[in-house]
């Protein structure tokens, strides 16, 4: 990395921790993103930043679209880790989770705040990532809550970033 580029300074930003999953031709499949942020809000769009190898990122590509699960703080390492270190094309996660499904897409609800149901309305690509911007069709709160962020992921549960997450370089500065 450039020298000029000190990865502590990235640290300082912040984040939430959410399920992204989509369904295509009854296959379902989702990964743990902290790359999201509301952009508009009228109308609300949230933009997703997700790597081109990523089985999700395929699906949703096909989908055209995509929901959100906002985790909570209380949410296990380990079910973070079914989401966020196993590829769906070979490993079936949906069944290891509850979900609701709204005509053909997927969310899940275990340890989740909060549902948002988008469809895509643009994808530019970033070098090894795609940035999907999906406009908000649907959003209900499941519980009350603290939601999990980014800081609390690696500084209290002591979580790690795979090498397809935006932000993996935090692993070489812990
Ligand atoms: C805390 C955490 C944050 C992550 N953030 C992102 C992210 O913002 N974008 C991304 O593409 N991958 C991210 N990942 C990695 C994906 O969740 C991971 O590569 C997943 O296994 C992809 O699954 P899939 O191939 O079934 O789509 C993150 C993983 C963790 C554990």
């Amino acid at each position: 990395m450039d020298s000029s580029i000190d990865p502590r300074a990235l640290f300082t930003l912040s984040y939430g921790v959410y399920i992204l999953s989509t369904g295509y031709e009854n296959t379902y499949n989702g990964q743990i993103i902290n790359a999201l942020m509301q952009l508009t809000s009228d109308p609300i769009c949230l933009a997703a930043c997700r790597h081109k190898e990523n089985y999700t990122t395929e699906l949703v590509e096909k989908s055209g679209r995509f929901s959100i699960s906002v985790l909570e703080e209380a949410v296990p390492l380990k079910f973070i880790g079914l989401f966020g270190f196993h590829c769906g094309r070979d490993f079936d996660k949906f069944g290891k989770c509850t979900y609701e499904v709204d005509e053909g897409l997927p969310v899940v609800t275990d340890y989740s705040l909060a549902a948002i149901e988008l469809r895509v309305i643009s994808v530019q690509e970033v070098f090894t990532h795609k940035l999907f911007v999906g406009e908000v069709e649907e959003a209900r709160l499941l519980k009350e809550g603290t939601p999990l962020t980014y800081a609390h992921y690696h500084q209290v549960k002591k979580g790690k970033s795979p090498e397809n997450a935006p932000s993996s370089i935090f692993n070489k500065v812990k």
